[in-house]
């Protein structure tokens, strides 16, 4: 069942309405994934949902630059941290299939956030199709880019998730040993040797070129909470602000949200991606929670 809001399109299995997703019009953010009646995403209670401000939590879309664009030479490099898809109202397309159920949403330079969108240099002609599938244990969501323009524009895309967990410090992330990584807090690169990672600090790192069987899974005390399933996004940012930096953020509430929330964010943005005129990309990610352990990685 799906039921159209003006700021909000919810969606509801029909044969079970407590596993639901709901998306805000603004940003096509997907501000709460339930399974069953269990939130599955991490909101703050402070996030700003009138359009006023990118939502803290959920699922924002990042595009076309991932965090800001240090390159000069860069079409991208007069835009915010993180571009104008999370800051733009996307149209509402409607459902597009039943079972499982589809909903779609689109983006043009005609609709997104004009002040934002005119700092990209050569204001290149875009569409974004972004559909969002609810199943019985699964949800995927899927962005198509394609270029319908005469000059070819470069892009990073992100799905910048934000799972809820009871406590951080309980949670380790496999798979992501003996890949390449940026270390933005160190400003350093490495290859990661942990055979899970931990969250005992502030953390911040971009994993690059994963490969694409690698299913990230996010693991509470021995047990497989959510699996990260990625096609077409090689990278993952993997993200927690710990005290200091969610203190600084006035839009993080409670304080101690850092504790209840993982950002593990399936993109690609290691490096731009070249749409040349007429071009598609297609990205996307499965969410699926419980099953085995699966090591899939050389453990040191
Ligand atoms: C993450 C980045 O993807 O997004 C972090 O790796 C950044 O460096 C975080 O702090 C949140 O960004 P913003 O713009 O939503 O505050």
């Amino acid at each position: 069942m799906i039921e159209e809001h003006q700021d909000k399109v919810i969606v509801q299995l029909d044969s079970d309405p407590t596993t639901s997703v709901t998306i805000l019009k603004y940003g096509a953010t997907v501000i709460s994934w339930k399974l069953k009646g269990e939130e599955q995403l991490w909101v703050s209670t402070a996030a700003k949902l009138d359009g006023s401000k990118p939502v803290r939590g959920g699922i924002p879309l990042v595009f076309p630059n991932f965090g800001k664009t240090k390159d000069e030479s860069k079409a991208t490099y007069d835009l915010p941290q993180h571009g104008f898809a999370r800051n733009s109202e996307w149209e509402f397309l409607g459902q597009t299939t039943s079972n499982p159920i589809t909903v779609q949403f689109a983006l043009s330079p005609e609709i997104a956030n004009k002040e934002v969108y005119d700092l990209w240099k050569g204001k290149p002609d875009f569409t974004l199709i972004y559909n969002i599938t609810l199943a019985d244990e699964k949800l995927t969501t899927t962005i198509e880019v394609e270029n319908p323009g005469d000059k070819p524009f470069e892009f990073n895309w992100l799905f910048h998730t934000y799972f809820r967990v009871d406590d951080i410090t309980d949670i380790v992330v496999n798979n992501l040993t003996d890949e390449e990584c940026y270390d933005q807090l160190l400003a350093t690169t490495y290859r990661e040797k942990a055979p899970m990672v931990n969250f005992i600090e502030e953390f911040d790192r971009i994993y690059k070129k994963i490969p694409e069987e690698k299913v990230l899974q996010i693991i509470k005390l021995g047990h497989v909470q959510q699996n990260i399933k990625r096609s077409g996004l090689p990278d993952a940012v993997v993200w927690n602000p710990w005290i200091n930096k969610s203190k600084g953020m006035g839009d993080f509430e409670p304080k101690s949200g850092y504790l209840n929330m993982l950002c593990i964010e399936a993109g690609l943005v290691g490096e731009f991606k070249t749409l040349s005129p007429g071009e598609k990309w297609t990205g996307s990610q499965d969410f699926y929670p419980k099953g085995e352990i699966l090591v899939q990685s050389n453990i040191y």
